[in-house]
């Protein structure tokens, strides 16, 4: 779809790449709807848009996505507003190593991530199929689609998230909704902890600016391609791990090394300790 003629609603839009996404819609001639968590953050949001792009047409509406009430209202509100695109952007992160995260935060994690969209998307469907085109974009994360040591519990919302996209793709394939998923790579916003970034620097994990994203982002809504990694050589990886993943199970040795220490967990045995024992 010709982004000047989409009605964007967007998700998670006062986050870093929702920030990056919503300018540079608004500079594409996109209408877009913000949603998030902070009307005073949202109205200030679009005032800065609107002083870069002074013809830009926006509106907001807070949500809370934990909230099944928050989401149909969000639905209806994008609805009556004749939106024809759903970008998901909202997300939270989670880092460390597996026997950190308490079940309420894996809970959390899993809603927001998966469950959320998938709602709003269910929500929004009887509307986006009456329209002649529309387009369901999931910002996920190469973390879709490669398990990677300390993301656990990440992993498995965005490789959920990856699944419900590609089957809702291919259920709605002879309809007029696209639904397409983007992977980006790890991206400069305050998403990523100091506790990440450490971890980044130790395993030599590049970063890209959010206005990366919000570029491939507009691309995949021209284009209409169903799913895309950003980042060399996180797109070969993502690839490679969905053919043969037992090859690359030997290549994160150093991202399981560089994970922060678990206080509960026993310090492994030193050489010596482990002679003994023999
Ligand atoms: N940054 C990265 O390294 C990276 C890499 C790959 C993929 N991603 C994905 O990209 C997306 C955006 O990430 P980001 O870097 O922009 O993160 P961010 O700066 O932390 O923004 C996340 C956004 O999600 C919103 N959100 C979280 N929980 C919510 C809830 N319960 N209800 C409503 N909104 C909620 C936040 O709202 P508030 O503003 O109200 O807090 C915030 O606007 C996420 O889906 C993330 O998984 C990020």
């Amino acid at each position: 779809m010709k982004v000047s003629t989409t009605r964007v609603l967007l998700t998670g839009a006062n986050g870093g790449i929702g920030q990056a996404v919503a300018t540079a819609l608004a500079g594409a001639g996109a209408s877009v709807l913000l949603a998030g968590r902070s009307p005073a953050r949202l109205s200030a949001q679009v005032r800065t848009i609107q002083r870069r792009h002074p013809t830009a047409k926006l509106d907001w509406r807070e949500v809370e996505l934990d909230q099944a009430a928050s989401i149909a209202a969000l639905a209806n509100h994008a609805a009556a507003w004749n939106c024809n695109v759903i970008v998901h952007c909202a997300g939270v992160a989670e880092f460390g190593p597996f026997d950190h995260t308490g079940v309420d935060r894996m809970s959390q994690v899993l809603h927001t991530n998966l469950l959320a969209p998938m709602m709003l998307t269910q929500s929004m469907l009887p509307h986006l199929r009456a329209l002649p085109h529309a387009q369901v974009v999931c910002v996920g994360s190469v973390l879709g689609a490669i398990g990677l040591p300390g993301f656990s519990v990440y992993c498995a919302s965005k490789f959920g998230l990856r699944g419900f996209a590609q089957a809702l793709r291919r259920e709605l394939a002879k309809t007029s909704v696209r639904v397409q998923y983007l992977g980006p790579r790890s991206t400069r916003t305050a998403f990523n902890s100091a506790a990440v970034s450490d971890y980044n620097q130790a395993t030599g994990t590049a970063m890209d600016p959010p206005e990366r994203v919000a570029e491939a982002l507009l691309d995949m809504l021209e284009t209409e391609t169903a799913e895309r990694f950003l980042g060399f050589p996180e797109k070969v990886a993502a690839r490679l791990n969905g053919l043969v993943p037992a090859w690359l199970d030997g290549a994160f040795d150093k991202h399981s090394a560089s994970l922060p220490k678990s206080p509960d967990q026993p310090n492994p045995p030193t050489t010596q300790e482990t002679s003994h024992a023999r």
